[in-house]
């Protein structure tokens, strides 16, 4: 009998066509949405494939008997209870390279559109105005952009932002200075206090941990320049979005742009109301190239973990050991 998948979220691509041509395929897209209806379902299936939407608890581990693979077409594993699947011996697959690219680009776009209040302009000229002095803005050359978290992505903003002639400064407890990525960026390795203190930009890039939740609170917030711009594209935790309102509201930082949110969809919020901040709906990974290469990288590691062959991007093992 062949194996089963079962998929629960809007993932399409020519990878996944490859997928339901050699295996049995069950795809709901809303299935996320009902977490009793795919907790009675997923005891038939041999690999379970998930965006960052599925709730992937160590309940429906437990009742997923059968799975051997559990694939995240994406970067942030935060919505799989890895320990879990690491108990059981189920291989947790994922894609961490393949969306780099579009979410460094989304960072340099949401920089631009902060320092040139582009939205701002647009909606001014689609309202009947022609205010060209109300835009005025400024210039990413020459500023200090602080990077927290140097990993795949941050790197890659490191180097676009070094193009455009910032000075690039970043913290990554997890990295020493000689490490390559701080070498062949040019970012100088700082501490925390130092970003926070000698950034214009600040973006954030980092996994959502009991670590980084928070990590931009009314503390931190206060260490920043009232002139700086905070950009966030990793995991809405990060933030303290209650601190983040009222550093914007009084003047303590100049603006903001949020790719991720702490509620995803969030309720309303009195951020929705603001002029200086931009929001847009976890879309940075959102590009056709990105969303194609992620794909395609799954399938191939579910295809694999299926047919014997050890995955080759995992988050634990790259065998089950079930
Ligand atoms: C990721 O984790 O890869 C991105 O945030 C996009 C996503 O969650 O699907």
């Amino acid at each position: 009998m062949s194996a089963r998948i079962l998929v629960t979220e809007n993932i399409v691509g020519p990878g996944m066509e490859g997928l339901k041509a050699k295996y049995g395929m069950d795809w709901d897209k809303d299935l996320w949405r009902k977490p009793d209806e795919l907790l009675r379902m997923v005891g038939s299936y041999d690999a379970l494939v998930v965006r960052n939407q599925t709730k992937v608890t160590a309940d429906l581990l437990n009742g997923a008997t059968r799975c051997i693979v559990v694939g995240r077409a994406g970067v942030g594993v935060d919505n799989i209870d890895v320990k879990a699947a690491t108990d059981l011996g189920i291989v947790v697959a994922y894609t961490p390279e393949e969306n780099a690219i579009s979410v460094a680009e989304q960072v340099m776009g949401l920089m631009l559109c902060l320092a040139r209040r582009f939205p701002g302009a647009d909606a001014s000229v689609k309202r009947g105005e022609w205010k060209r002095m109300e835009f005025m803005g400024m210039e990413l050359f020459g500023k200090t952009l602080g990077i927290i978290g140097l990993g795949r992505i941050g790197a890659r903003v490191a180097l676009r932002a070094a193009a455009f002639g910032m000075r690039v400064i970043g913290y990554d407890p997890y990295l020493t200075k000689n490490h390559f990525t701080v070498t062949e960026t040019h970012a100088e390795l700082v501490d925390m206090d130092t970003v926070l203190k000698e950034s214009d930009f600040i973006t954030i890039h980092v996994p959502s941990t009991p670590e980084t939740k928070h990590m931009i609170n009314k503390d931190t917030l206060a260490k920043m320049k009232p002139t700086a711009y905070l950009v966030n594209t990793s995991r809405g935790s990060a933030v303290n979005e209650e601190a983040l309102y009222e550093a914007l509201t009084k003047a303590k930082l100049a603006g903001a742009a949020l790719d991720v949110r702490e509620e995803e969809p969030p309720e309303e919020s009195p951020l929705h109301e603001l002029d200086n901040i931009l929001l847009t709906p976890h879309v940075a990974a959102f590009t056709r190239e990105a969303q194609d290469r992620v794909v395609e990288s799954l399938a191939e590691d579910v295809d694999r973990v299926l047919s014997g062959k050890p995955a080759l991007r995992f988050a634990n093992f790259p065998l089950p050991k079930r």
